[in-house]
């Protein structure tokens, strides 16, 4: 498995344990203010790196409550240390469908309240599936979605949270492991979670286009971060268990470097080996 390098994540805290448990290095943190500090460090290592080679660093997002500290990191790191998102690209992992961009719980609205409009991102690099296309163009467009991330060469780090259901995007269970950018049905879980932002189970869509399960594990780094006990049982089955597609968030165990970043209540049912601990 490749790791960062400990100096690329020298003026964060590390994480308070970490070891790998079917090919996920976990590290579990004091707090999600600190686990998301170093994703955004990381991030932020990759995307100076890339600037200072002529190149661009494509970036895998994520919404929900999850990454809102990622983003303000981000965003405090452009203010205050001269962050620059002018070479970043981003394609995000999903959307409701259908659903208008301007709408209260529309990804992209979320995108630009929590990052975009806070960076100097080139808004011709941002990519979020369109919750507004045709049920007819709907397959085509996600095909046109998969295309762009390989031309532009993809995604350098993804991004991920998990929902109850062990979803990742919303690739629920069920899902394959070689699946695509596509057109979904949300499991009930995943609605009554969105229930409360869209005042009521009534109001929430009952498809997304999502990217798949095989187009997040083509990513060369995958970063899930999952905080609060009421994640604990499901990062529990998504590192410990079996790989299947029940839990479609154990497909990441094949993947060569992924690393969950938790608070002590998303990992307190993980029980920690004793044999193998990780240096970075
Ligand atoms: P949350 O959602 O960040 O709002 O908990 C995570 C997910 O469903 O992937």
């Amino acid at each position: 498995m490749s790791i960062q390098p400990t100096e690329v994540r020298s003026n964060v805290r590390p994480s308070v344990r970490q070891w790998i448990r079917n090919g996920i290095e976990v590290g579990v943190f004091s707090d999600a203010d600190d686990a998301s500090r170093s994703a955004a460090n990381e991030i932020a290592t990759l995307i100076r790196q890339r600037a200072a080679e002529g190149q661009r660093c494509v970036l895998g997002l994520a919404t929900g409550s999850t990454p809102v500290r990622v983003y303000r990191e981000l965003i405090r790191l452009h203010r205050e240390e001269d962050l620059s998102m002018q070479n970043v690209v981003t394609f995000n992992l999903d959307e409701y469908f259908p659903i208008q961009p301007n709408a209260a719980q529309s990804y992209v609205r979320f995108m630009n309240e929590q990052l975009f409009d806070h960076v100097d991102i080139r808004r011709e690099n941002v990519h979020i599936p369109d919750g507004t296309v045709s049920i007819e163009s709907v397959s085509e467009y996600c095909h046109q979605y998969e295309s762009r991330i390989e031309q532009l060469g993809g995604i350098d780090i993804q991004l991920l949270g998990i929902g109850r259901t062990g979803h990742i995007g919303f690739n629920e269970p069920g899902s394959e492991q070689s699946s695509t950018t596509r057109l979904v049905r949300l499991s009930e879980i995943t609605r009554v979670d969105a229930a409360n932002d869209f005042g009521g189970i009534d109001n929430v869509p009952r498809m997304a286009i999502t990217m798949g399960v095989g187009t997040i594990l083509r990513s060369r780094r995958i970063r899930l971060l999952a905080f609060g006990e009421h994640k604990s049982a499901i990062v529990d089955r998504a590192v410990q268990g079996a790989i299947s597609h029940t839990v479609p968030a154990t497909y990441l165990h094949d993947h060569r470097n992924v690393e969950f970043l938790l608070d002590e209540p998303a990992a307190s049912m993980l029980t920690l080996p004793e044999t193998e601990t990780l240096a970075r």
